[in-house]
């Protein structure tokens, strides 16, 4: 199993377990953290792994030596969504028996969910498209649609505080956003060059889901994001963020920080978080560029890809 950063492990983020911090990876031009496989020039254009090779930098340490017996399925995620979701959930800090809300039921958010009520955590998730509030829903999970009253609907759920903590594990492409989507299209008709120069200078993400992470949560309590923004100038409501005391911890996720934790756990017979519970279609690598489609327009009941090469 590879990791999606590439971090060396002896420097000195990588021995405190901020290896998506690296310094001997880190894309210094770019003033960007450690490199990433498959990522653009900010994480060091090093090619990915959806190929049928895969050159390794640093492998001696990324790499996770896995067993053979068990489906493939069982360590697959631990490169990317199941740590990310992992480290999402221990950023949020939900106190004992306390109630964690999770924007967003795609891949991530789906493990973020199981792994609070692993946790001991009352879930409550919040997520548009309705075939991913059922899979959550096969795990114990509370569910409910996004509407733009998601905050009264989360307060009246519990004692009308909101919930300690929320994990957004949507990011900057949030439905329902006509503000940011309107900037991020006007961006993506610019030529490259000043496609590039705007978003570093002026890009505003959609930010619907952090808001209402912000609206929701209790106050005091944490906002723990998953989901990836990359917004240079996008407007924040330091206000309210400042008189409700809001934590907030994000990142990408150090994954070899939490795969040996994470290792028994997928090796486990009962499968404690479902992880034969994801994917929803397999295909070989030929077949990718359909699938991409579909995935990004949801269609089918997608919601998991596996790309065999
Ligand atoms: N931090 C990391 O290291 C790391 C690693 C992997 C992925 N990610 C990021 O995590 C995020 C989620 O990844 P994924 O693979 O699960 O993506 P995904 O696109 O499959 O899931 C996003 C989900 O959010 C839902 N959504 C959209 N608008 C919403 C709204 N307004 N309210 C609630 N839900 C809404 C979508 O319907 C979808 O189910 C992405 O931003 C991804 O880039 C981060």
């Amino acid at each position: 199993m590879i990791p999606f950063n590439i971090s060396c492990g002896h420097c000195w983020m990588c021995v405190r377990g901020l290896q998506s911090q690296c310094e001997t990876t880190q894309v210094r031009e770019q003033g960007s953290g450690a490199s990433l496989l498959g990522f653009s020039e900010l994480y060091g254009s090093v090619p990915g792994g959806q190929a049928e090779f895969l050159r390794v930098p640093h492998a001696d340490y990324g790499s996770v030596k896995v067993g053979h017996e068990l489906p493939d399925e069982r360590y697959l995620y631990l490169s990317d969504i199941l740590p990310t979701a992992w480290q999402g959930v221990k950023y949020a800090d939900v106190p004992d028996g306390g109630t964690l809300a999770v924007f967003g039921l795609g891949p991530v958010g789906q493990f973020a969910a199981r792994i609070g009520r692993h946790f001991g955590q009352r879930v409550i998730a919040v997520e548009p498209v309705a075939e991913r509030r059922a899979m959550a829903e096969r795990h114990g999970i509370e569910t409910l649609d996004f509407t733009k009253d998601i905050g009264d609907e989360l307060r009246e759920m519990t004692d009308g505080r909101g919930p300690d903590a929320v994990v957004d594990a949507v990011g900057m492409e949030s439905h329902d956003s006509p503000l940011g989507a309107f900037a991020q299209n006007a961006v993506n008709m610019l030529p490259e060059a000043l496609a590039k120069k705007a978003m570093e200078t002026a890009g505003v993400d959609r930010l619907t889901v952090l808001h209402a992470a912000i609206d929701s949560v209790r106050r005091g309590g944490t906002i723990s994001l998953s989901g990836v923004y990359g917004g240079t100038a996008s407007p924040m409501p330091l206000l309210n963020m400042f008189d409700k005391q809001i934590q907030t911890r994000m990142g990408q996720c150090n994954v070899r920080n939490w795969t040996d934790e994470l290792l028994p756990i997928v090796e486990d017979p009962s499968d404690p978080l479902g992880v034969m519970d994801l994917m929803t279609h397999t295909i070989g690598i030929d077949e990718a560029p359909a699938a991409y489609e579909k995935f990004q327009k949801k269609q089918d009941g997608c919601i998991k890809v596996i790309i065999r090469p």
